[in-house]
């Protein structure tokens, strides 16, 4: 039937994704249309080059033997982290296949290369604690509750001991910020983006540290920073 049209995306997919993302991640037209600089700053309200700058500044800070790059991400981030100095042996992981296809093809055009692997993060099949670093770019807020939790519980699992954390997100809805106010803009981001409302109010500080409590690893909240007003915000920790 045409409303269940997105299940020819379902290949090893979960079903949120292909339900509710097709249009973004899965479908060729939509990754050729979404992985252009322009049209990713314009999603990100002209910040990200201030996100992405953020991030590779916290992740240089720390030596990273193992980095996972923990599923692909429009822009830059790959082929910044394989031309990092930082990096050693940079994996990357997502449960599109088409994703790890266009980021083969951004570390060829700067003839770099990474270990890529079809997974899903809320199940991740690396060994525990095998990572020095572990990078989520705006993943979370995609994920419905439960499969956020499985996600975040992975990235702590697979991270070694005083391994570094880096999540850049969506800051909380604290009804501050202008694009938070404004009611016919966050209906509409709301719409498209059906789990981000549960994010925006949901601690998760709170739930990153539960997870790493419950895996006796000890966590250190080393930096939040906050970006566009608090609209966005970079997480950094060490586990
Ligand atoms: C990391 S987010 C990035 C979003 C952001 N707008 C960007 O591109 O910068 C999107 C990616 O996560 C992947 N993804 C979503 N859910 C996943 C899951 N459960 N396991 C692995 N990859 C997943 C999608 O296939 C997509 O490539």
């Amino acid at each position: 039937m045409a409303f269940d049209f997105w299940r020819r995306y379902l290949d090893g997919i979960p079903e949120y994704l292909a339900r509710h993302y097709w249009w973004a991640y899965l479908s060729p037209r939509g990754v050729w249309f979404f992985d252009h600089a322009p049209i990713i700053n314009l999603i990100l309200f002209g910040q990200y080059r201030a996100i992405l700058n953020e991030v590779m500044h916290r992740y240089a800070t720390r030596e990273s033997p193992r980095t996972l790059q923990l599923t692909c991400a429009y822009g830059a981030l790959t082929p910044t982290l394989a031309l990092s100095a930082n990096t050693r042996e940079l994996h990357v992981t997502d449960v599109a296949g088409i994703q790890l296809s266009s980021a083969e093809s951004k570390l060829q055009a700067i003839s770099r290369s990474a270990k890529l692997a079809r997974m899903n993060a809320e199940s991740l099949a690396y060994a525990s604690d095998s990572f020095d670093s572990v990078i989520i770019f705006f993943l979370l807020h995609e994920l419905p509750g439960a499969a956020r939790e499985r996600t975040l519980n992975e990235a702590i699992r697979v991270l070694k001991p005083g391994g570094h954390l880096l999540i850049a997100e969506y800051g909380e809805n604290r009804g501050i910020h202008w694009l938070h106010r404004c009611t016919p803009w966050r209906g509409f981001q709301e719409k498209i983006e059906p789990f981000l409302r549960d994010f925006w109010h949901s601690n998760l500080a709170e739930q990153i540290a539960g997870h790493a409590i419950r895996q006796g690893k000890p966590l250190q909240a080393m930096a939040e920073v906050s970006l566009f007003d608090g609209f966005y915000r970079v997480l950094e920790y060490r586990v």
